[in-house]
């Protein structure tokens, strides 16, 4: 068998294409301590398991791809706890792209926060007609800490990275792929064979020449700017913008900011 995980889902099929499926849906498949350890210690498997090929990575239900990072968690972070947290899960993203194996996200909903820094970790995205992509954290007091601020630039440009996690604002599918963030838009029903059909593309060609261009588009990324990116997010979970930004969620409210 596979595995036993609290939090994820994972099945091999007899074409070496693993798929992988957070599944917390009764919360949105929200990133918490667990499922970001679990996603760890997967990774760490599909690397050295010779039978896997490619990952298809996806969320539960039909609501969400994942919501984000787990906001009750978040709640109690301070500088220290935060910025660890932000360098844990940039690490644990990071293995995602450096696998040696090609990962394509199935974004099937919600991706908000950490699932959309999720979703920019994988080598490609193929979403369904409902998926949302967004970066709410500065709704929240915070910045994006898994990764964001790093690769939504590098995925449609500076300009609209900032206007998107400047403002917080969501993107449809279909902006999602004039925007060049996602790889094809399809049904619910048929998103997943498209994964597949994809995939089967991408495993007619020689392995290694597959894992080393990953390796070499992987290598344009600056990693001074994760440094900075988890050092800031840590700094914001010393304000009290924060702390109200993540209570005010989690009593439906709106944040009340004071700018400290
Ligand atoms: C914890 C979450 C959650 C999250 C949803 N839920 N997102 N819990 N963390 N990120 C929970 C809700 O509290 C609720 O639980 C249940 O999932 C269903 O969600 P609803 O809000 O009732 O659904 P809906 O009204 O349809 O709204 C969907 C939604 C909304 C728009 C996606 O849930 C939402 O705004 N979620 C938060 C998105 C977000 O801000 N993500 C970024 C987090 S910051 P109950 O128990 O009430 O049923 C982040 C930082 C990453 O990701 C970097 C860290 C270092």
């Amino acid at each position: 068998t596979p595995g036993h995980y609290e939090t994820l889902l994972l099945d091999i099929d007899q074409d070496g294409i693993a798929l992988l499926t957070v599944n917390r849906p009764d919360k949105l498949n929200a990133l918490n301590s667990t499922v970001l350890s679990e996603l760890e210690s997967t990774v760490t498997r599909i690397r050295e398991d010779d039978d896997v090929k490619l990952v298809i990575l996806t969320g539960a239900g039909e609501k969400a791809f994942v919501a984000g990072a787990d906001i009750k968690e978040l709640n109690t972070l301070n500088s220290e706890s935060g910025e660890e947290l932000s360098r844990r899960g940039q690490e644990v993203f990071a293995g995602f792209e450096n696998l040696g194996k090609p990962v394509i996200a199935l974004v099937n909903g919600y991706a908000l926060g950490g699932g959309a820094e999720l979703a920019m970790a994988c080598h490609m995205r193929i979403a369904t007609d409902n998926a949302v992509f967004g970066l709410p954290e500065v709704g929240l007091g915070l910045i994006p800490g898994y990764g964001g601020t790093q690769r939504l630039p590098a995925l449609i440009g500076k300009s609209k990275a900032m206007e998107l996690i400047l403002t917080g604002g969501q993107v449809k599918a279909g902006e999602a792929m004039s925007l060049g963030l996602v790889n094809g838009v399809y049904s619910t029903e048929q998103a997943l064979d498209e994964a597949k059909k994809l995939a089967s593309k991408i495993l007619k060609n020689g392995p290694v020449a597959v894992e080393k261009a990953i390796e070499a588009v992987n290598s344009s990324d600056r990693p001074d700017g994760f440094e900075k990116e988890a050092a800031l997010f840590g700094e914001l979970c010393d304000t009290e913008d924060f702390k109200e930004g993540t209570s005010a969620f989690l009593d439906k409210r709106k944040p009340d900011f004071k700018g400290r």
